[in-house]
């Protein structure tokens, strides 16, 4: 019999989250910010094209002189050391992601996403409801995408492969489309943690650190 459960049974937001799941959040945003800041040197300092005339200015400074063309290899170099630093910061990711779904299949069933909202559907209609479901459910698209960040990544990572040739220019489209998603949604996510701390929820972000409730 499926019975209607009392709403203030749930503490929606109140819950603390698993050990597991609060270690996984925080490495992840470690390891996102680590990737984050790969690309912002990436397209700023450590352009290749700013950089040409750089390396040609002190080489001449010196008294020597260097071919536009040898200067880009210099500066190409460079580039090249962020971007490596910027795949292996994204195996990183993956293993990490990995682990994540793992986590959500045999760690406390009863506290997956998806069982919280199974419970929490069975609830009566309400702002709370409405608002709990729609993080959830946005917990969901976010993991959607970081997943399709990963294996476009890694498909970037693996170019040499002849059989991942096929599929490298789409990859690396989906690649550069998705980071904005992805932007978006720690904007919006850190934007509500931060209102819901201050406001109905307080405490939720020392919940996520402690886990107490
Ligand atoms: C938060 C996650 C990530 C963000 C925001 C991100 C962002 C980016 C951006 C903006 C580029 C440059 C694209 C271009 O202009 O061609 C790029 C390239 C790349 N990414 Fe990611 N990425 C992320 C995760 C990953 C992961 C998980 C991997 C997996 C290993 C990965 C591997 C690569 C590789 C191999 C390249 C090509 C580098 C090159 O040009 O040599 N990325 N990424
Ligand atoms: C790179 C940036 C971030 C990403 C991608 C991210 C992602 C996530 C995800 C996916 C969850 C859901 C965990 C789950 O139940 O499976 C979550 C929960 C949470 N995050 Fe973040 N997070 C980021 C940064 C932050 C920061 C900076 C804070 C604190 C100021 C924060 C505070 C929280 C809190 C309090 C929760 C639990 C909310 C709840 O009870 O539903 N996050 N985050």
């Amino acid at each position: 019999m499926n019975v209607t459960p009392d709403p203030s049974t749930y503490p929606y937001f109140r819950e603390p989250k698993p050990a597991f799941i609060r270690l996984w959040h925080w490495l992840s945003v470690l390891f996102i910010l680590a990737s984050l800041s790969t690309v912002i040197f990436g397209s700023t300092l450590f352009r290749m094209r700013n950089n040409i005339s750089v390396v040609q200015e002190q080489v001449e400074r010196k008294g020597g002189s260097i071919t536009a063309d040898q200067a880009r290899s210099v500066a190409h170099e460079y580039s090249d050391k962020l971007w490596m630093l910027h795949k292996y910061i994204g195996y990183g990711i993956a293993a990490l992601l990995l682990w994540r779904i793992i986590l959500e299949d045999r760690v406390s069933k009863e506290k997956t996403i998806r069982a919280r909202i199974r419970l929490v559907l069975r609830y009566p209609d309400g702002a709370e409801k409405k608002h709990f479901l729609f993080v959830q459910y946005g917990y969901m698209v976010f993991y959607g995408l970081f997943i399709l960040m990963a294996i476009t990544g890694l498909i970037l990572a693996f170019e040499d492969q002849s059989w991942l040739k096929p599929v490298h220019e789409p990859a690396k489209t989906l690649h550069e489309i998705i980071q904005y998603l992805l932007y978006t949604y720690m904007i919006i996510h850190l934007a509500g943690v931060i209102r819901a701390d201050l406001y109905k929820y307080g405490g939720i972000v020392s919940r996520m650190i402690n886990g107490k409730g």
